[in-house]
């Protein structure tokens, strides 16, 4: 059974366990990684992630009325409002709570639900576990409603609330990949026209391991910010409305040192991820190597959003010769290391990274291996 048919079962055994009958409607989204273009979604450019082995499941019911009781298996805590509140409450419901309030815009019906939510992604890793959950509740209630919805428009709305309701200002990424990530491949997308392209992604001769710090690093989200504020004001300096539009040749206009770093990072990952897509295409992975170094550097250097941790597990990594490349992922602040590797190196590159960062951190890294999977599943049990 895939791991998403067994999230399903889960998510319906834990929903009648919770509230003793069958949910009324159950989707499981997947966990991503992002092969490159790091904190270019938000500035209009390229990203190519794949959606990867770990999921999210959600089985709901809809009630009469205006309650909503949340379980789940991840986060302590059950969640029993009597109607939807109208502002976050800092905890892991606002991801919930957020995309009914939208949806509750656009419908006169009363919003009230039932959830169980079970789920095998690791939280605060930087795969996007809560992009996961606001797709699939997203999916799960409209499907409950029997309302469809085209998923670039689901992905729109999702990150709406991310941005408003919970108040992380992030790109489209992690919700576009968790609906349309298909297996085998990678998705080019470009950010703006928001255009998808499958590329496809290695052979099993080569294998994609995550190396988690297991460090989240406190000014993760506040940070997050504020970089997307730099990289306005450098687009806003150059006259520009995104720095989609900003080569290389733009930088010594902007003033401010730290815009225009910022603004660096920006014009050459879009750059990697267009490289990157390429490599794949000709089906040449080694060609991945110089990419991914690369853009660590970036984001470690004119981005700053790696730390000693990740660059830690890149620099062990990049001394292995069964390693092709590897770079700090996701938002940054801790989180995962992203390895491309000979499949059969797997054990040796785990213990050496294993062995150095323990020498380093007195604790040790927590290793996935992953796949890439298909994007979302949902069924309306009615
Ligand atoms: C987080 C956000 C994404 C993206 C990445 C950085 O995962 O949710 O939208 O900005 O950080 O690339």
């Amino acid at each position: 059974m895939s791991g998403a048919h067994q999230l399903d079962e889960r998510a319906r055994a834990a929903f009648r366990q919770a509230f003793g009958y069958p949910p009324g409607a159950v989707a499981v989204a997947p966990a991503r990684i992002n092969i490159v273009g790091e904190h270019t979604d938000y500035n209009q450019g390229f990203v190519l992630p794949a959606a990867i082995d770990r999921h999210l499941g959600v089985a709901l019911r809809l009630r009469k009325d205006a309650r909503i009781i949340l379980r789940s298996d991840r986060y302590a805590a059950t969640v029993d409002l009597t109607e939807l509140p109208s502002r976050r409450q800092g905890n892991w419901a606002d991801y919930v709570v957020g995309v009914a309030d939208i949806l509750r815009q656009q419908s006169s019906a009363a919003m009230g639900f039932e959830a169980a939510i079970v789920s095998d992604i690791p939280v605060g890793s930087g795969l996007s576990s809560s992009g996961a959950l606001e797709v699939a509740v997203a999916v799960a209630l409209l499907a409950a409603r029997a309302e469809p919805m085209a998923p670039l428009q689901i992905a729109q709305l999702c990150q709406a609330s991310e941005n408003g309701f919970v108040g992380a200002r992030t790109g489209i990424m992690d919700q576009f990949t968790a609906l349309k990530a298909r297996g085998g491949n990678a998705i080019l997308l470009d950010c703006r026209s928001l255009e998808d392209d499958y590329v496809p992604l290695p052979d099993g001769r080569f294998a994609w391991l995550l190396a988690d710090t297991r460090i989240h690093h406190e000014l993760a989200s506040s940070a997050y910010n504020e970089r997307r504020a730099e990289c306005e004001a450098a687009a806003k300096a150059l006259g520009l409305a995104s720095l989609r539009d900003a080569s290389e040749g733009d930088l010594d206009r902007i003033e401010n040192p730290v815009e225009r770093s910022r603004a660096r990072h920006v014009i050459t990952e879009n750059a990697r991820v267009l490289q990157a897509a390429d490599a794949l295409r000709r089906r040449s992975p080694k060609g991945l190597g110089p990419i991914l170094y690369a853009s660590h550097e970036s984001l470690r250097l004119d981005f700053a959003v790696s730390c000693r941790e990740l660059d830690c597990l890149v620099e062990l990594a990049a001394g292995m010769p069964q390693v092709i490349g590897a770079r700090m992922m996701g938002g940054g602040f801790g989180g995962c290391a992203l390895v491309l590797l000979d499949a059969a190196g797997l054990d040796d590159v785990e213990q050496h990274l294993g062995q150095g960062y323990a020498d380093e951190f007195h604790r040790s890294p927590e290793f996935y291996r992953v796949r890439s999977v298909d994007g979302l599943m949902s069924e309306r049990t009615r």
